[in-house]
C-alpha cells in the first residue's frame, strides 16, 4: 500500500471525526432543552423524601397521582385479567396456599406481611404497623423495588395508573366484606 493510500485512509478518519464533531456541537446549540421551574403534577409526600435522603438513587420517572379518583371507575375484570402476572408468584383464593409471594385474599386494609404463614422480607416485616391502604398499594404495585427497597418481590411494577387501579379494584373484591371505596 502506498504512502498516498495510507494517507486518503488517515484523511477519512479525520473527517469522519471533525464531522461527527460538528454536529454534536450544532446538535448542542440548536436544541436548548429547558427544565421546567416546578412540577407539573405535584404529588404530596412523592419527590421530597428522596431528594432529602440525598441518595444517588434515581429519581422516579414521575410523580405519583393519587389512585383514589380512579378507583370508583376502574374495571374490577380488566384488573383480574391484568393480576394474571401476579398469578405466577401470588394465590388470589381464599385459604388458598403461598407460592413464591404470599395469598393475597383480603390483603387491601390488612397490614404489611398480612400472611401469618409467609416468610417475609426484612423490609415488609419493618413495615408491619402499616395498612395496606389504596395509596400505599398504588405506591407498591407502582414500583415495589423503590417503595420498599429489599423486598422480595421481584416485579418492575405496573406503569399505567389506570392499570394499577384495576388491580387494586380486584384485590378489593378479594374479601368477604371488600372495604369501602375511598
Ligand atoms: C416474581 C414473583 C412476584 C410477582 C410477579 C408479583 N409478586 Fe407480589 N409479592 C411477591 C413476594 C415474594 C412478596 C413478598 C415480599 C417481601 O416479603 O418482601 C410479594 C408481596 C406482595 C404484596 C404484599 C402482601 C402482604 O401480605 O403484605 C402484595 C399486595 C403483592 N405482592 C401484590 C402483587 C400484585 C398485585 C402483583 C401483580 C401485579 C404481584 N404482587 C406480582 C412476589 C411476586
Amino acid at each position: 500500500m502506498s504512502s498516498f493510500e495510507l494517507n486518503k485512509i488517515a484523511a477519512a478518519v479525520l473527517v469522519a471525526g471533525i464531522t461527527a464533531m460538528v454536529a454534536s456541537i450544532l446538535g448542542g446549540m440548536l436544541i436548548k432543552p429547558h427544565a421546567l421551574e416546578k412540577n407539573v403534577y405535584v404529588v404530596e409526600g412523592v419527590g421530597a423524601p428522596a431528594a432529602a435522603s440525598g441518595g444517588s438513587a434515581p429519581a422516579p420517572d414521575a410523580p405519583l397521582e393519587p389512585i383514589a379518583p380512579l378507583l370508583a371507575s376502574a374495571d374490577v375484570k380488566a384488573g383480574e385479567a391484568a393480576a394474571k402476572k401476579c398469578a405466577a408468584c401470588h394465590g388470589f383464593d381464599k385459604g388458598g396456599a403461598n407460592k413464591v409471594g404470599p395469598n393475597l385474599w383480603d390483603v387491601v386494609g390488612s397490614k404489611h406481611g398480612h400472611s401469618a404463614t409467609f416468610a417475609y422480607s426484612d423490609a415488609l416485616k419493618k413495615m408491619a404497623a402499616q395498612d395496606w391502604s389504596y395509596e400505599e398499594l398504588n405506591k407498591f404495585l407502582a414500583n415495589p423495588k423503590t417503595y420498599a427497597p429489599g423486598t422480595k418481590m421481584s416485579f418492575a411494577g405496573i406503569k399505567k395508573a389506570e392499570e394499577r387501579a384495576q388491580v387494586i379494584a380486584y384485590l378489593r373484591s378479594l374479601s368477604d366484606a371488600p372495604k369501602p371505596l375511598p
